[in-house]
């Protein structure tokens, strides 16, 4: 088989899928590779990094995707990239497949079999495929970096012969895989660190990273049978809006990463929170989306002031850290597509982590949950 890798075409995106240090995972099942020109360049692997490590490097869609068998990205694919995919195809890459509608129907039309990185199960099983995880590591550590070049002050205590420098307080709501990022990051710069969870179980790792988990009393059970958390009632929701507006004040960087699978993130900083905070202070906040994020003021993909305080809503930070992001998702990547495929090729439809990314297959739609969602997005648009 041919396993072909395209350039990401889409703005700001410098992410790559495959990295030289990945291409034995794919040489070893035997399979050939093919790069398109340039794909690497952006992340700091050359065209020539490519061809040292074995891989064929073409210039031009067309040529690239010429009798491929599977096609690797980093983010969905526009229209104009889906009408070149090969019918029949093997598709692996972001989909956003609960999010707006367009890619997802295309790539069935075209009669592309895609597997979506994002549905990808969080068993244990499948650890090694978890770009999630890898890619929220990322972030997780990019957004106390960019908050600290924001913010007014220093971050670690400092004794000069000017004077003494306390050392800055910052503050992480959710404390997943990006917050633990943020919270380590944080504390070797040398802030003091305070996190919050609704999860109570992440108390103990937050912890042993050396900052304060802030208790709050909720008495419903905030976590799923999966570990990841429930939405929150009104009144749960009240106390943890009171714990974090007692907190925040005295807070100069604020990290939150605070997510609900398939909702809108919640907000947890609202705007009398931010006019309290201290001018030059930093909120980056991670689940920033078109439909929100966890703060009121929060703009998808700026940075804006509000009271005298820096809210940045980034819209891909793992693409600002390009060559080990897609080091981290390229291996996810070989570990996905080496599990894929049997001996012969085939692939086992019936496997739990392959069913659960399946998102297109024959022509179809296979996922129930984008599935429905679809239809839901469809209906809201048939009544204005
Ligand atoms: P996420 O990105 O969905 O959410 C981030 C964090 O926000 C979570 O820790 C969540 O509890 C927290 N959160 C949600 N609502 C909140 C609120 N109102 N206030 C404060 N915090 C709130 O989660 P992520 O980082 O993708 O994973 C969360 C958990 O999933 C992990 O910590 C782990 O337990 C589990 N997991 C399991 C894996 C595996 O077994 N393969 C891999 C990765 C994660």
């Amino acid at each position: 088989m041919t396993i072909a890798i395209m350039a990401e075409r889409r703005p700001g995106e410098r992410r790559v899928a495959l990295v030289p240090a990945a291409v034995r995972h794919y040489r070893k099942r035997g399979w050939e590779l093919r790069v398109e020109s340039g794909a690497g360049r952006a992340a700091s692997f050359s065209d020539r990094d490519f061809e040292e490590a074995g891989v064929a490097v073409v210039g031009g869609l067309e040529a690239l995707l010429d009798g491929a068998g599977a096609v690797l990205k980093v983010q969905p694919p526009t229209a104009g990239e889906v009408a070149a995919l090969p019918p029949g195809c093997v598709l692996v890459c972001h989909l956003d497949p609960l999010g707006p509608p367009g890619t997802v129907e295309a790539l069935a039309a075209r009669g592309v079999t895609a597997f979506a990185v994002e549905l990808v199960p969080r068993i244990t099983r499948a650890q090694r495929m978890d770009v999630l995880s890898s890619q929220a590591t990322v972030a997780g550590y990019k957004a106390v970096l960019n908050g600290a070049c924001a913010m007014t002050r220093f971050l670690p205590m400092l004794t000069t012969a000017a004077g003494t420098v306390r050392p800055a307080k910052a503050l992480i709501l959710g404390a997943g895989v990006a917050g633990l990022q943020a919270i380590a990051t944080a504390r070797r710069l040398g802030a003091v660190v305070s996190a919050f969870d609704i999860r109570p179980a992440v108390k103990e790792q937050v912890e042993s990273l050396g900052a304060k988990f802030l208790e709050a009393t909720l008495d419903e059970g905030s976590e799923d049978e999966g570990g990841y958390a429930k939405a929150l009632s009104e009144e749960q929701h009240q106390r943890e809006l009171e714990l974090i507006a007692a907190h925040i004040r005295d807070h100069d960087l604020v990290v939150t990463t605070a997510q609900i699978p398939g909702r809108a993130a919640p907000v947890l900083i609202t705007d009398e929170m931010v006019s309290a905070m201290r001018p030059g202070s930093v909120i980056v906040d991670l689940a920033a989306s078109e439909s929100g994020g966890n703060c009121e003021a929060t703009v998808a993909g700026r940075s804006v002031e509000r009271h005298g305080v820096t809210v940045m809503g980034p819209a891909n930070l793992p693409a600002e850290v390009p060559y080990h992001a897609s080091r981290m998702y390229a291996r996810n990547l070989a570990a996905l597509v080496d599990h894929l495929f049997d001996e012969d090729g085939a692939i086992d439809h019936d496997d739990e982590i392959t069913a659960a990314a399946c998102v297109t297959r024959g022509g179809e739609i296979t996922n129930e949950r984008v599935r429905s969602n679809l239809a839901s997005a469809a209906e809201q648009k048939a009544h204005g």
